[in-house]
């Protein structure tokens, strides 16, 4: 059985989730950033995109007293991680999972797991995660891997805090990116579990239908 999978992102009103220019920006208020902590330390793994450690360069750790360490799994085909990346650095595990032809096959405080050929296998990578004991995993973007798990329906909830502002821009790395669904027919419809207003913004936690 495959982990159990929360796919995780915080949004403007218009759906972006970055600056134009791919910048990151506080869209989260503290007490969502603190619910977010919260699930971290509930999770196994955390999964992230190169393109976000490459960007925002996150920590991707617990900040609360809980003393739980998830797993960091970073998707990164060619294995072009920055060595000062935040994730290589701390006492939670790093995984840096990789394609057939990695550039670098040796990172100081990571594992490297090979698992794809183009881009990362994902099926392939929850099955090597779920025998390492993994069972609750976090997804946390960006708009590319989350467009790849909502893609493959390899999720059991959407969780969106949308942040009340509008950023723009046509540019502007939304909830999902990759190519879209091409017809109406593809279209992944999901079903509204709950909405919760916190502070200034709204959290919307989705299913799967
Ligand atoms: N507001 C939020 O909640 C939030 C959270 C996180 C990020 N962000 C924003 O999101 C933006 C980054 O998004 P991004 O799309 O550029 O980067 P990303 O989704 O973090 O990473 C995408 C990259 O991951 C690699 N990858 C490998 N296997 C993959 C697979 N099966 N599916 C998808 N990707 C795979 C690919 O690079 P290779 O081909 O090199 O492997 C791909 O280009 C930044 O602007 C960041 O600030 C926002």
């Amino acid at each position: 059985m495959r982990p159990r999978i929360i796919l995780n992102c915080a949004a403007s009103v218009d759906g972006k989730i970055a600056l134009p220019n791919r910048k990151q920006l506080a869209i989260s208020n503290n007490e969502d950033f603190e619910r977010v902590h919260k699930l971290r330390s509930e999770c196994d793994a955390i999964i992230v995109g190169i393109g976000t450690i490459i960007e925002d360069n996150p920590s991707l750790t617990v900040r609360n007293n809980s003393g739980a360490k998830p797993i960091r799994v970073i998707l990164d085909t060619h294995c072009r991680i920055p060595p000062n990346s935040n994730v290589l650095q701390g006492n939670s595990k790093t995984i840096v999972a990789v394609g057939e032809n990695p550039d670098q096959t040796n990172l100081e405080n990571a594992e490297i797991l090979r698992c794809g050929k183009e881009k990362i296998n994902l099926t392939k990578l929850l099955e090597l995660l779920s025998k390492r004991g993994v069972k609750k995993i976090l997804v946390e973007g960006g708009e590319t891997v989350m467009w790849s798990f909502l893609k493959e329906e390899l999720f059991d909830e959407y969780n969106i805090f949308l942040s009340s502002m509008i950023i723009g821009g046509t540019e502007t790395p939304t909830i999902a990116g990759g190519k879209g669904f091409q017809d109406e027919k593809s279209l992944l419809n999901l079903k509204l579990d709950s909405v919760k207003q916190i502070g200034n913004g709204i959290l919307v936690k989705y299913r799967k239908k």
